[in-house]
Parts: C-alpha cells; sequence; structure tokens
C-alpha cells in the first residue's frame, strides 16, 4: 500500500531581511524578518509525499532530478515530522505505521530554477505541509513553521499567505523563532509585485555562506540586528495594518539596501547587485520621483533580481513604464499603457534592456494548499 498526499506552497519576499544566524544548527535568526507572500498562480512548488513499506530508501525527486536528501536540513525535518506522527501512532493504535516508512516525495516548481528565485522557501514549506498532511497531523501552521525553519529559514515564512513575520524568538532550543500572520493576503489585496529576472552569469556566495561570514567580519551588521531591525518591524507592522504604501515602500526600500551595504561591509565583500540591479534602482527612483510620492519599492535577495512592490492602483506608472523599456522581454501578458511622468534616462533604459530576460507580474497571495489525490 502506498500512502500519498499533496500539496502547494507559495514563494514569499521579505520587504525586512532575514540575514544572520545566531545558531546554525538549529537555523535560529539574529534578527526578525517579515515578507510578503506572492501568488501561486505564477511562483510555487507542488510537493507529493508518499510512504510505503515498498520503497527502498527516503527520495526526492525536484522537477525530475534526483537531490541528496542526506543533508541536515533535509534530516531534521524528516526527523521532526516522524517523531509527531510516532507520538500519535502511539497515542493511537489502530494508526497505521506510517512514522519508519521511507519517504518519497516529488516536487515541481511552476518556474524556472534558473531564474534564482526564492526555491528554497517555497520548497521547503511544501515538503513539509505535504509529508504533515501525508501523516495527518494536527499541527497548526506556526508549530509547523519551526520545522520549515530547520529546512530554510525563509521557508517558515512560506506557511501562510499575505503578509507574514517570523519571531527571532529568544529561546535556545528555537521552541519561539516561529513564523506568524500579519495580515491575510484579504487585507490589502491591490498589492502586486514585478520582478525583473536579471542574468547572471554565475551563481554569487550562497546566503547560508554568505550570511555567516557576514556574522563573523561586518561591523554595520551588531547595529542591525540590535536596533535598526527592531524598530522597522514594528514600523513595517503599522504601515501595513494602515494600508500606508509610502512607509511601507520606504521601509523595504531602506531595509534591502541595509542588508546589502552589510554584505559590501562583510569581508571580503559580497556583492549580490549588478549595474542591472543598480539600474532597477534608477527606475525606481525616477518613477517615484514623477510621481511625487513612492509609489513603487525595490527589494534585492541573495542575488541580483529586482522584486518591486507597488499598488494596482499605480499599475500603469510603475508596470507602465517597465513595459515601455522592457516591452520585448518574455513575460508580459497583457499590455499595461504608460501614463504620465518623465522617462527612465537612455543609459538606465539600455541596461535594463540588455540585462533582464523575463519578468514576472504577480501579487500577494495564499498559503499553502492541499491537493486533493484522484
Ligand atoms: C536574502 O532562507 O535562503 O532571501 O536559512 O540558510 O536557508 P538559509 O537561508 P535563506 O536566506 C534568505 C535570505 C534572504 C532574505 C530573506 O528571505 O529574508
Amino acid at each position: 500500500k502506498i500512502y500519498r498526499a499533496s500539496t502547494t506552497a507559495p514563494v514569499n519576499i521579505a520587504v525586512i531581511k532575514y540575514w544572520g544566524k545566531r545558531d546554525p544548527s538549529l537555523n535560529l535568526p539574529t534578527n526578525s524578518s517579515l515578507s510578503v507572500t506572492l501568488s501561486q498562480s505564477d511562483l510555487r512548488t507542488h510537493t507529493t509525499a508518499s510512504c510505503s513499506s515498498s520503497f527502498s530508501t527516503d527520495s526526492l525527486l525536484l522537477n525530475g532530478s534526483p537531490q541528496d536528501v542526506s543533508g541536515g536540513r533535509t534530516q531534521a525535518c524528516f526527523r521532526e515530522l516522524r517523531s509527531l506522527r510516532a507520538t500519535l501512532e502511539h497515542q493511537d493504535q489502530s494508526l497505521p505505521k506510517l512514522a519508519l516508512l521511507p519517504l518519497k516525495l516529488v516536487s515541481e516548481n511552476n518556474f524556472p530554477t534558473a531564474a534564482g528565485l526564492a526555491s528554497s522557501a517555497a520548497g521547503f514549506a511544501a515538503l513539509v505541509r505535504a509529508i504533515s498532511d501525508l501523516y495527518e497531523l494536527p499541527a497548526n501552521p506556526t508549530e509547523l513553521s519551526k520545522i520549515a525553519r530547520q529546512g530554510s529559514g525563509s521557508a517558515c515564512r512560506s506557511l501562510f499567505g499575505g503578509y507574514v513575520a517570523w519571531e527571532k524568538g529568544t529561546a535556545s532550543d528555537g521552541s519561539d523563532s516561529v513564523a506568524y500572520e500579519v495580515a491575510p493576503a484579504s487585507h490589502w489585496p491591490s498589492m502586486r509585485a514585478l520582478i525583473l529576472v536579471v542574468s547572471a552569469a554565475k551563481k554569487g556566495v550562497s546566503s547560508t555562506t554568505g550570511m555567516q561570514t557576514t556574522v563573523k567580519t561586518s561591523t554595520l551588521f551588531p547595529a542591525r540586528a540590535a536596533d535598526v531591525v527592531p524598530a522597522r518591524m514594528r514600523e513595517m507592522s503599522y504601515a501595513i495594518e494602515k494600508r500606508d504604501f509610502e512607509t511601507f515602500g520606504r521601509i523595504t526600500m531602506r531595509d534591502s539596501n541595509s542588508f546589502h551595504a552589510t554584505c559590501l561591509d562583510t569581508y571580503p565583500p559580497i556583492f549580490y547587485m549588478n549595474d542591472v540591479s543598480r539600474a532597477a534602482i534608477r527606475a525606481v527612483e525616477a518613477i517615484n520621483e514623477a510621481a511625487g510620492k513612492i509609489v513603487a519599492a525595490y527589494t534585492f535577495d541573495a542575488g541580483p533580481n529586482a522584486v518591486i512592490y507597488y499598488l494596482q492602483e499605480s499599475h500603469s506608472v510603475v508596470a507602465g513604464r517597465f513595459q515601455e523599456i522592457l516591452g520585448g522581454v518574455e513575460g508580459w501578458r497583457e499590455d499595461v499603457p504608460a501614463t504620465g511622468g518623465e522617462k527612465v534616462d537612455e543609459r538606465t533604459a539600455a541596461t535594463l534592456k540588455e540585462g533582464v530576460s523575463r519578468v514576472i507580474l504577480t501579487g500577494v497571495g495564499e498559503g499553502p494548499i492541499r491537493v486533493q489525490e484522484h
């Protein structure tokens, strides 16, 4: 007999960045972070978890290719979920004994892996939810976030839709380092995200390695973790509650800049943004200047791709302006008329045109969704 459950989990993009671990083995962060969950129609991982005595070992297939499951992170997730299932089986002897059976996971992303988007977040969130559903665990998303966090820090935020915080916690066992919903997607549904996928020649320093070096060497980092981020977490939560885009946008841009400043202050320095990323920043600045207020906000993770948040009401002044420059690029599904404002300068436009390989237009979305088996 084969037992099976499937789920999909979304990508999230932080507006206050997680960067730095206070405990690398439990994956506990030095600061809290806050993200927006993106719509699963554009970006999600679909995972089927199954278990059977007919399988020989634990296995994971991602987009058709076998992955190593012996790593500490995947093993930590398996171990915690199995132990919860074992407890259930112990309490109710009539349950099938699944905890000891080999697991088979099959995952697919609906976006190109090469795009370098936050696939570990959606990946581990989907893995944890699929196994939890397979085991019929009574765990809520916050409890599961503690497990997903051990797979990849940012994954704990992908267990919720909408606007999500990950509280750093203070306990040494990580019991209070959990994700929670700040507001559901329906609270502020007009939030849009325009992703500029930048064709990078090679992958830079991984976030896991990069953040360890930052914690060890950056002199800007302690102030960011101790003072800057805690104040921004409060201000950002309030901005979301009030649907105050100007504050939301200003903190988003400044926190991305602060994170990349600590990367540059790391020794040896880490560069995630490139000329194309900086051109995206200049374009956003030009758009905001023309609007006379903040209508668009850029943010960058551990790579050169730009994510630009804006509200639906600013669709034509933001997406329209970018489409004017990047009209021939893959990914535009609709024509967006650009209205008003100055044009972006020629050099900036040329840099974007040359360096952006595709765009993804999406919005705020829901958390993991269980997929019915047929
Ligand atoms: C820049 O979650 O990928 O995207 O916990 O080591 O797996 P690990 O790191 P990861 O780091 C994400 C860093 C970031 C910021 C963020 O998503 O908050």
